[in-house]
């Protein structure tokens, strides 16, 4: 019986000395220290389980009950301080991280980016457009001759063509030539066999011709539109473009010259100037479009009767648009990728151009 009181008094002794050990741990390293120190292989626990064979029979049970009872309650202790433990850590944690959600929002990688000044005017441009009434369509870069020139009654051979300083891809077997699209009035023909009047679209896009100097870059930028209803007359074209021009420079009321011109595409053609007053110069006049009543051939060409359907077209250089109303003097430096340039004449990520909140900020 001895040994049986003296062992159960040491398993308590032992318990007590477990218990105020893992009370002393101060955090969740220092507890699994004792954790693992206390009930490891050979950790206090399991030198006393090892004790067990060498006691007589009669004896074995109820020390190892008692034993295992000491392990219960350790392993129960255990989980109490890590549980409490994790519960300051977590406190703790919330006092050092509050978060004032009163204070301003800090500049992040959003507010330092800038958008480059022609996708700023292309976003304006869309804006205006999409008021109107106007969706955006889109076609490809890379074009066939036919939607390029034939379609929009530029024949083979015809003058115009050598207007356009086109990059052509190598011939292919069939002797037809793919290239790069020399403006977007391509896309006309695509959405106009694709859907059905009433028509009222624009298109801004990238182009491409061979020229290269201080006022040409071999791509730039173009914004085409086309409106196509069974009754739309050059009384309507005036009038979208007027409101476009005024809505774009931000004035009440902008100067506009229609001076005749020639496109194969439309008939009649013209060109359009801007009293340069709305940029702040008075006295000159700036040609910022070409425009006309769609050719009735491009119209049989899609599939449309001119004698029900007409409409018109407009094209713009929207780099030239951005250079006139933002004061960019070189073209050049559009593609520079010059990040002090940027800097200067870019404008924030966070403003995006709207008709209510102002175009351009
Ligand atoms: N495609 C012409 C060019 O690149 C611009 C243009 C003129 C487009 C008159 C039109 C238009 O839609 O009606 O020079």
């Amino acid at each position: 019986m001895t040994g049986t009181s003296t062992g159960t008094s040491e398993l308590e002794a032992l318990q007590s000395e477990l218990l105020a050990e893992i009370a002393t741990a101060q955090d969740l390293a220092q507890l699994e220290a004792v954790r693992v120190k206390v009930t490891g292989k050979k950790g206090p626990i399991a030198q006393q389980m090892s004790k067990l064979a060498t006691l007589p029979a009669e004896e074995r049970k109820a020390f190892g009950a008692a034993n295992n009872a000491v392990k219960a309650v350790v392993t129960q202790s255990l989980e109490a301080r890590r549980a409490d433990l994790e519960e300051a850590a977590l406190e703790a944690r919330l006092a050092h991280e509050r978060a004032d959600v009163t204070l301003p929002v800090r500049p992040g990688p959003e507010a330092l980016g800038r958008i480059h000044p022609v996708s700023q005017v292309f976003d304006e441009c869309v804006e205006i457009f999409a008021d109107l009434g106007f969706d955006v369509a889109e076609g490809p870069d890379i074009e066939t001759d036919e939607m390029n020139f034939g379609k929009l009654n530029i024949p083979a051979e015809h003058p115009a063509r050598q207007e356009h300083d086109t990059f052509y891809f190598p011939p292919k077997p069939d002797g037809s030539r793919l290239l790069l699209r020399t403006h977007t009035s391509p896309v006309q023909i695509r959405t106009m066999q694709n859907r059905r009047p009433p028509i009222r679209i624009i298109a801004p896009g990238r182009v491409y011709r061979c020229d290269s100097d201080q006022t040409h870059t071999p791509m730039f930028h173009q914004i085409e539109g086309l409106v196509i209803d069974e009754t739309t007359h050059m009384g309507h074209l005036k009038w979208v473009l007027e409101e476009f021009c005024k809505a774009f420079f931000e004035v009440s009321d902008v100067k506009m010259r229609f001076r005749a011109s020639h496109f194969p595409f439309t008939e009649p053609s013209m060109e359009v100037d801007i009293g340069a007053e709305a940029i702040g110069k008075p006295g000159q006049w700036l040609e910022i479009l070409g425009c006309g009543m769609v050719h009735p051939n491009v119209l049989i060409n899609c599939g449309l009767d001119p004698e029900k359907y007409q409409g018109f077209a407009f094209g713009m250089g929207l780099d030239r648009l951005t250079m006139l109303k933002y004061g960019v003097p070189d073209l050049r430096a559009f593609f520079s990728a010059d990040l002090r340039w940027l800097r200067h004449y870019g404008f924030s990520v966070l403003d995006t151009p709207t008709l209510g909140g102002g175009l351009s900020g």
